[in-house]
C-alpha cells in the first residue's frame, strides 16, 4: 500500500522584487516541502490585477524576476511544478462556477477585504473582482485538489473560506474536492530598515541578490533599538531588526554574542551590524550569482515555466472534467 503524498499549493502575486523576508519565510518552507509533497507553486498574476489593475505593465516583468528568485532560492523545478495562473484558463472557469454558490456575505466578512479597503485609499477597491478574490483563490487551490496550503497568518481566513465553499460544493454536487488546510509554518519575524515589518509597500526591504553596496548601506543605516541612544546605553535585541536578521543569517554562536553584548553595552550597534554583514553579504552574493546565471540564459526560465504550466493544465483539465460531470454540465 502506498501512502498518498499530500498535495501542496501556494502562490505569490507578481507585484515586485522578492526580499529577505520572502526568502526566510515562504521560500524556505517551499524548498523543504518539495521533498515531502507533490508541490505546485504559481504566479498569481490574475490576483495581482485585483489591486494593481492601474499598472498592469509591471506584472509580467515582475513575474519573470519572481520565478528567477524561486529557483535561485532553491525551489527545484524537477521536484515542484511552477506555473502561471492566467495560462491555465480552468482557474477562470472554476472561479465562475464556484461564484454561483458563494454567498456575498461570506466575502464581505473577510478581514483582509475590510482591512485593505481601509488601508488602500489611493485607488478604488469597491470592485467586484476584489471582493471575489477569495473565490478565485479557492479555485486555484481545489483545481489541484491541494490539501495543504502554506500561507502567512493573514491568509488563514481565506483558506477557511475555501473550506466553506468546498463543503457547500461537495454537499450540493457530491464529493469532488478535499478540504484544504492552511499550513502555518513558523515564519521568522523579519523587520525592514525602518523597524516595521519588512514589506514592499513600506519601501523598507533588503531585496534578494541586490548589489553588496546597496545591502551594506541599508544595514548600516537600519533602525536599531530606538532606546539605545548612546554607545554606552544597554539595548534590547528583541525590539531590533538587526537581531532578527542575525537569527536567520548568522552562525548560532553569534546569537549569544549579540544578546549579551547588546544588553550589557559590551558591543555597539556598528559592531553588531558589521558582524551581520559578514554572513549577509556573501549570502547576497551567492543569490546574485545564481540569479545572474539564470537571467543570462533567457530561454531557460521560460521553458521551465512553460513545462510546469503544461503539467498544471493537465491536472486542472482532469479536475474540470469531474466538476462538469458532478454538476451535470
Ligand atoms: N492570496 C495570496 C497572496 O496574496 C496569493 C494566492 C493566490 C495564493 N492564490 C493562492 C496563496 C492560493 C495560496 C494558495 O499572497
Ligand atoms: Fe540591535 Fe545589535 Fe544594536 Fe543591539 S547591538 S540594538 S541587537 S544593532
Amino acid at each position: 500500500m502506498t501512502a498518498t503524498r499530500p498535495v501542496v499549493l501556494s502562490g505569490m502575486r507578481p507585484t515586485g522584487r522578492l526580499h529577505v523576508g520572502h526568502l526566510h519565510g515562504a521560500l524556505a518552507n517551499w524548498v523543504r516541502l518539495q521533498d515531502e509533497a507533490t508541490c505546485f507553486f504559481f504566479s498569481a498574476d490574475w490576483h495581482a490585477l485585483t489591486t494593481n489593475y492601474h499598472q498592469t505593465e509591471t506584472i509580467k516583468p515582475a513575474e519573470r524576476e519572481m520565478f528567477v528568485d524561486f529557483i535561485a532560492a532553491g525551489v527545484d523545478p524537477e521536484k515542484a511544478t511552477l506555473f502561471v495562473q492566467s495560462e491555465v484558463k480552468e482557474h477562470a472557469e472554476l472561479f465562475l462556477l464556484l461564484a454561483m454558490i458563494t454567498p456575498v456575505g461570506w466575502l464581505e466578512r473577510s478581514p483582509s477585504y475590510k482591512e485593505m479597503r481601509e488601508n488602500i485609499t489611493d485607488r478604488e477597491l469597491a470592485l467586484y473582482g476584489f471582493l471575489g478574490y477569495p473565490v478565485l483563490q479557492t479555485a486555484d487551490i481545489v483545481l489541484y485538489k491541494a490539501n495543504r496550503v502554506p500561507v502567512g497568518v493573514d491568509q488563514v481566513p481565506h483558506i477557511e473560506l475555501s473550506r466553506e465553499i468546498v463543503r457547500r460544493f461537495n454537499a450540493q454536487f457530491g464529493p469532488v474536492f478535499p478540504e484544504p488546510q492552511p499550513l502555518l509554518t513558523a515564519a521568522p519575524k523579519i523587520l525592514g530598515t525602518d523597524g516595521r515589518k519588512m514589506s514592499k509597500s513600506y519601501g523598507n526591504t533588503i531585496d534578494l541578490g541586490e548589489p553588496a553596496e546597496v545591502t551594506r548601506k541599508k544595514v548600516m543605516g537600519m533602525v536599531t533599538d530606538p532606546a539605545r541612544k548612546l554607545r554606552t546605553d544597554p539595548g534590547n535585541p528583541d525590539v531590533c531588526g538587526i537581531y532578527y536578521l542575525h537569527k536567520v543569517t548568522s552562525a548560532p554562536e553569534t546569537l549569544p554574542w549579540v544578546e549579551n553584548g547588546c544588553r550589557t553595552a559590551a558591543i555597539g550597534c556598528v559592531d553588531c551590524k558589521k558582524k551581520l554583514l559578514e554572513r549577509l553579504l556573501p549570502e547576497q552574493d551567492r543569490m546574485r550569482e545564481r540569479r545572474e546565471a539564470l537571467l543570462a540564459r533567457p530561454g531557460d526560465v521560460e521553458d521551465i515555466v512553460e513545462l510546469g504550466t503544461r503539467k498544471a493544465r493537465e491536472v486542472a483539465q482532469r479536475t474540470m472534467g469531474e466538476v462538469r460531470a458532478a454538476m451535470k454540465l
